[in-house]
């Protein structure tokens, strides 16, 4: 393994002056650069280590930031290097494998971490493989895994507290159950506009349009009547109003997924509101801007931004890449954004020992001495959102798409007892004891589940 090390950093160091040198006018040269922060990914990769565990990184990087990662790499694999079937198995195993025993990505390791917004990033990230047609396994396409994940949080809808909505957690014994967040409610808007617009079944229109209004109705999502009009998004409220203390944080991921999700659902309904509601969103989106360059202002003004927060830029820019796409009217308000903060990434990424590292503040033009695998995300999304302009846009099941559904996915015997888990410690908080004993017989073997 260490050889291995050695041998990446070596490919890293030839790699230096080509990301240095980024000519966004240039395929190659967008896709050089990207090669290298692919590289620097990989090195915070567990699976390259001694017992290490395949499709995590490393500590302290999160099992979601893991989904996240693989989505930038899909992107990376179909558009720069499709024929390179290392780099295909390793994005493919890693991804497979968190699926978990009941195909639904609520692997029985995550229990004690996964929240609703974990499983919906690993959402956005099957998706973008059935909109890429990546290499399906043969017993359970991407497509069908979207699906188990979309069923799986639908099911969760709670209009016991706050008129509806999911809750941040989705298990009773993890921080946050109380809390009812944009960003869980957000991954399930994008992954239902997503799936309409791909299978053309308007059920999951309606799910989206459901949780649209919940989010306006509980004020998570505010208008305000300035500028031409603009969407604020907050970060979320407590149960069992949600809407008497709104949290009133913002976050640059939730207006990404808020805002491509009404991208995905104009082009596929051709609804004028939809395309209106993102740009309303992209209009208050300035708020990510610091000049032009993107920013977590809400944390990196102040030098606070946590392992999480600086990842959130990789879902931000990819959604502006793919809002652009999908609303060929805005593709000209977006794209010298994407372009300038490309360039700045790229000389963000000259750091470390192997050169071209990347760093937080994009503003500064040359590295700022941070590092880390959501700095990694953040510069690869944004360089290769440039090649918006020359791949083909997301397909759906009718245009290039292969992976066939199963709209019942996740509704199966295993997914139940997952489901009967959640509502009986809902209802029984009293069942402390009782639920203790649940999580101890499901980390103990996977054949316990039969019996609930
Ligand atoms: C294929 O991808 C792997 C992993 O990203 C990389 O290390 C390797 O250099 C690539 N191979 C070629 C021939 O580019
Ligand atoms: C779950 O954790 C065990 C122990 O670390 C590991 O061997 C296994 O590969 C993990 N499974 C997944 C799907 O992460
Ligand atoms: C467009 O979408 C909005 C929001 O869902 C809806 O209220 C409106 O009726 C739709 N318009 C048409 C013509 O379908
Ligand atoms: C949907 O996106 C495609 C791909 O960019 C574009 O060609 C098409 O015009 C879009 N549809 C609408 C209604 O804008
Ligand atoms: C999608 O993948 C399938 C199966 O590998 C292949 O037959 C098909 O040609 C691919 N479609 C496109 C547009 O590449
Ligand atoms: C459309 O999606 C819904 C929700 O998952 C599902 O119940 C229904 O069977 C689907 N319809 C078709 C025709 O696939």
């Amino acid at each position: 393994m260490l050889y291995s090390r050695i041998a990446l950093s070596l490919i890293i160091s030839v790699s230096v002056t080509v990301a240095l040198e980024l000519d966004i006018e240039d395929k190659d040269s967008v896709c050089a650069a990207a090669a290298a922060i692919v590289q620097g990914e990989w090195n915070y990769y567990d699976a390259f280590n001694y017992g290490g565990v395949i499709g995590k990184f490393t500590t302290p990087y999160y099992w979601w930031q893991a989904g996240l990662c693989f989505g930038g790499m899909l992107h990376y694999f179909q558009v720069c290097d499709p024929t390179n079937s290392t780099l295909e198995k390793l994005i493919f195993d890693g991804m497979y494998i968190q699926a978990g025993d009941d195909y639904n990505y609520m692997p029985s390791n995550e229990t004690f971490v996964e929240g609703n917004d974990d499983q919906g990033v690993w959402g956005l990230t099957t998706m973008e493989a059935v909109e890429r047609n990546f290499t399906n396994s043969e017993d359970h396409s991407w497509l069908e895994l979207t699906q188990a994940i979309y069923n799986t949080m639908n099911s969760r809808w709670d209009e016991t507290n706050c008129g509806g909505g999911l809750r941040w957690q989705i298990f009773t014994w993890n921080s946050g159950y109380d809390y009812k967040n944009s960003i869980a409610n957000g991954c399930l808007f994008h992954i239902s506009a997503r799936l309409a617009r791909y299978t053309k079944n308007d059920t999951y229109v309606e799910t989206a349009d459901r949780i649209w209004n919940w989010m306006i109705s509980v004020g998570f999502i505010v208008y305000e009547d300035v500028d031409g009009g603009e969407f604020i998004i907050y970060d979320g409220g407590n149960i069992p109003t949600c809407s008497e203390k709104v949290t009133k944080l913002r976050w640059s991921y939730n207006y990404g997924i808020f805002m491509a999700g009404c991208a995905y659902l104009y082009n596929h309904t051709q609804n004028d509101t939809w395309a209106e509601r993102a740009q309303e969103i992209l209009t208050a989106g300035s708020y990510f801007f610091n000049g032009e360059i993107m920013t977590e202002t809400t944390c990196q003004h102040a030098g606070t931004c946590n392992n999480d927060q600086r990842s959130f830029r990789a879902i931000w820019a990819r959604c502006l890449s793919l809002t652009s796409i999908l609303i060929p009217h805005l593709y000209d308000d977006i794209r010298p954004y994407i372009e300038d903060n490309a360039a700045a990434a790229a000389a963000s990424c000259s750091g470390g020992s192997d050169g071209v590292t990347c760093g937080l503040d994009w503003s500064v033009k040359k590295w700022d001495g941070k590092y880390g695998l959501g700095e990694q995300m953040s510069a690869l999304e944004v360089i290769m959102a440039v090649l918006s302009k020359v791949e083909t846009a997301p397909y759906t099941s009718t245009n290039g798409g292969s992976s066939k559904g199963n709209p019942e996915a996740g509704t199966n015997t295993n997914t139940e007892t997952n489901r009967k888990l959640v509502t009986i410690t809902g209802k029984d908080r009293a069942g402390a004891g009782i639920l203790t004993a649940l999580v101890l017989l499901i980390i103990l073997g996977g054949g316990v589940w039969m019996i609930f």
